[in-house]
């Protein structure tokens, strides 16, 4: 008999066990976010969330409601993924109008240069919701939804490009944090440092990471939700540490990644699966800071 095999057969069962027998004892916060939609990738996040019955927070740029000069099919679906988001009750936030491609050479965001001057910061809060507002002003729509949309969006920022954080919680602690090589050069991150400073003191809370599920544009996911399920287990086992203390997640992922491949999708729907079973809940992230 090989040692090796029974002794990792052994190991393996341990470690399933410890998962499931920490889980009531000790619950746990994912807070799932995806960035950049909605675009032609959200409508199989959304599916996903629907399937697991999961709710997360989509943090959104308005540019892409308003695409009738050069892609009306896509507006529409963008619209129907805008109502979709709130009719099945997930949060939004704010990730700018435009994702900061004003400031890009190429005409696409890029982590370079990505903020140029301090008022990029008009691109955030009335600029970015406005737009939503005036979308959803006239639907069916009701009284408590529509605000849920307006607070959730005029207080939850998260800066293109950049892992920033500025979070009040409720016990009086306040997480702040700068990713020093998010952005480049030096010059443009102290610029987002100072953006951050300032919506911070104008009453927002601007979050950024713990963990990306990295996507590749179009293209679907760069690994398997059992590759990334280990990371997050990993978080939960104090191995590696999360901003918002130990029992709390934050997750980074953007809905391009199923433009093209939609079938990557089934991949969330196993992770929200495998994570609520080993005792993981799905939280958004207007309760961040209560939780
Ligand atoms: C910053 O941008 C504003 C508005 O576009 C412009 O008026 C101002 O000159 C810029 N400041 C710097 C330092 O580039
Ligand atoms: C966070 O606390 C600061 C300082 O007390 C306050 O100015 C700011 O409005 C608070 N922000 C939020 C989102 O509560």
């Amino acid at each position: 008999m090989n040692v090796l095999a029974v002794f990792l057969a052994v190991a393996t069962l341990a470690h399933a066990e410890d998962l499931s027998t920490t889980a009531t004892s000790n619950q746990k916060y994912i807070y799932f976010t995806s960035d950049g939609g909605p675009n032609g990738g959200t409508p199989h996040v959304l599916d996903a969330a629907l399937e697991a019955d999961i709710k997360m927070t989509f943090f959104v740029n308005a540019e892409n409601l308003d695409l009738s000069s050069w892609n009306p099919r896509l507006e529409h679906l963008n619209q129907k993924s805008i109502q979709r988001m709130v009719f099945e009750g997930h949060a939004m936030g704010d990730l700018s109008f435009n994702h900061m491609v004003h400031n890009s050479d190429e005409g696409q965001s890029n982590p370079i240069n990505t903020y140029r001057n301090i008022s990029d910061i008009d691109y955030f809060g009335a600029m970015n919701v406005r737009p939503l507002v005036r979308f959803f002003t006239g639907k069916k729509i009701e009284r408590q939804q529509f605000g849920r949309v307006v607070i959730t969006m005029s207080k939850l920022v998260r800066l293109p490009h950049t892992d920033h954080w500025r979070v009040n919680m409720t016990n009086g602690d306040v997480i702040k944090h700068n990713c020093h090589a998010c952005t480049l050069p030096k010059a443009s991150n102290d610029i987002a440092i100072e953006i951050a400073d300032e919506l911070y003191n104008r009453g927002r809370s601007v979050f950024g990471w713990d963990v990306e599920w990295q996507s590749n544009w179009g293209r679907g996911l760069s690994t398997t939700y059992q590759e990334f399920m280990e990371k997050v287990v990993k978080f939960k086992k104090g191995f590696l540490a999360t901003k918002g203390g130990p029992n709390k997640l934050v997750v980074l992922t953007h809905d391009h990644g199923f433009i093209n491949n939609r079938e990557d999708a089934e991949q969330y729907v196993s992770f929200f699966k495998a994570a609520k079973a080993a005792g993981f809940e799905f939280r958004t992230l207007d309760t961040f800071h209560s939780d």
